[in-house]
């Protein structure tokens, strides 16, 4: 026990310690906890990024085409596509590259590149790649021998998914978010995926699914961890390959190509949207437009959290489900 410290606190711990003192049992007055020097700014900060220069990233882009492509349709499948991707998604997925947060999977063969960009950088390489047209491959429609969806084309089982969830499982539909031919919601980040290759989707729904590290606690990446932990193995699978042969009809890429706007009505996706829990929970975290979760109705009564379903994108989902078909071989 410290008189000096005892001192320096005050006549209130000074009476406190005198009444200490008085009783037989004396209390030890507690350590002061260490002094934490909090820094004054962020370490490093990098200058912030306005909207990206296509053209510069173009020339940045050459780097990249040895593994994704010249315009971002990487041939091998170990590669992800990148082709149509958003500038935001891109840019936030180079960050975190950058930081190690994304560490899973072959992250690691990523982030020297990753390490070579500004953040100005992979805003201007993000603006090139989303102006390339993402390609797709075929859907697996093996009809399936035995287990729950026994008679079933492969492919059929993610379509499903894909298009309606499973409300039951509070599985979302898929196209909420990420639109009925995979061309993703640039506003609040939600990625395209049409037309990936299966076996770069199924690794992404399993990081999700089982994923530890800093990425876990990214808002984001927890949208999607939430899905994906209700997912069976199968069902990633399909959904994977469905997800490869989705791409845009002739007619819908004029609409798809159309600015898009977080912040529009939601419609509800799944036949019965009542039990939509906590509409807020998804924002648009990426510009900080609003999810109109206000128009969504209120209901917490069954605790199950579908996030999904409260921030809708813009698109007319149900009017345009037939737009994203599975190719088939
Ligand atoms: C040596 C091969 C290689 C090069 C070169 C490379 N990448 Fe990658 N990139 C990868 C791999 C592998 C992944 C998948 C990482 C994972 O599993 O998480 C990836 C993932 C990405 C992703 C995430 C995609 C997604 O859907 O989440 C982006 C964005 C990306 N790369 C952009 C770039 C850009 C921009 C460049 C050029 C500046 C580049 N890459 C150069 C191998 C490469
Ligand atoms: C509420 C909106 C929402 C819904 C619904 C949703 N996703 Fe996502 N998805 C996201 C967001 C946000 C990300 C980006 C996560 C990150 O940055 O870590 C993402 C990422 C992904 C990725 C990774 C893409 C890449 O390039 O790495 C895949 C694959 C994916 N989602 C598949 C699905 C499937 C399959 C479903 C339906 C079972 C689904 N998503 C439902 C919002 C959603």
């Amino acid at each position: 026990m410290s008189h000096a410290r005892v001192l320096g606190i005050g006549l209130a711990a000074l009476a406190a310690a005198a009444v200490a003192y008085a009783q037989t049992e004396v209390t030890p007055i507690p350590d002061a906890a260490p002094v934490e020097t909090a820094p004054l700014e962020p370490a490093a900060p990098e200058a912030p990024a306005t909207w990206g220069d296509p053209q510069n990233g173009q020339a940045l882009a050459a780097t990249c085409a040895a593994c994704h492509g010249v315009d971002g349709n990487s041939q091998l499948d170990m590669y992800p596509r990148i082709a149509g991707q958003s500038e935001i998604y891109i840019a936030e997925q180079i960050a975190r590259f950058k930081s190690g947060e994304r560490s899973d999977g072959m992250a690691a063969i990523m982030k020297p590149f990753a390490d070579m960009l500004s953040a100005q950088d992979a805003r201007d390489v993000g603006a090139w790649f989303a102006t390339q047209t993402s390609g797709a491959g075929v859907a697996d429609d093996t009809v399936i021998a035995s287990g729950p969806y026994e008679g079933m084309r492969f492919y059929e089982v993610g379509e499903q998914l894909y298009r309606s969830g499973d409300p039951a499982r509070g599985i979302p539909a898929c196209m909420a978010c990420h639109g009925p031919a995979g061309t993703g919601n640039p506003g609040p980040a939600y990625p395209h995926v049409g037309g990936q290759h299966a076996s770069y989707t199924q690794q992404r729904l399993e990081i999700f699914r089982n994923g530890t590290g800093a990425e876990r606690d990214n808002d984001l990446f927890q949208i999607m961890a939430n899905i994906a932990s209700r997912l069976t193995e199968e069902e990633i699978g399909a959904l994977a390959s469905y997800m490869e042969g989705l791409h845009p009809a002739a007619d819908d890429k004029v609409a798809a190509e159309a600015p898009v706007q977080a912040a529009a009505p939601a419609a509800p996706v799944a036949p019965d949207a009542d039990p939509v829990a906590e509409p807020s929970t998804v924002e648009s975290p990426a510009d900080g437009v609003p999810a109109d979760g206000a128009a969504a109705p209120d209901a917490d009564a069954s605790g199950e959290a579908a996030p999904a379903e409260a921030g809708e994108p813009a698109e007319d989902v149900p009017a345009e489900a037939e737009a994203g078909t599975a190719e088939l071989g």
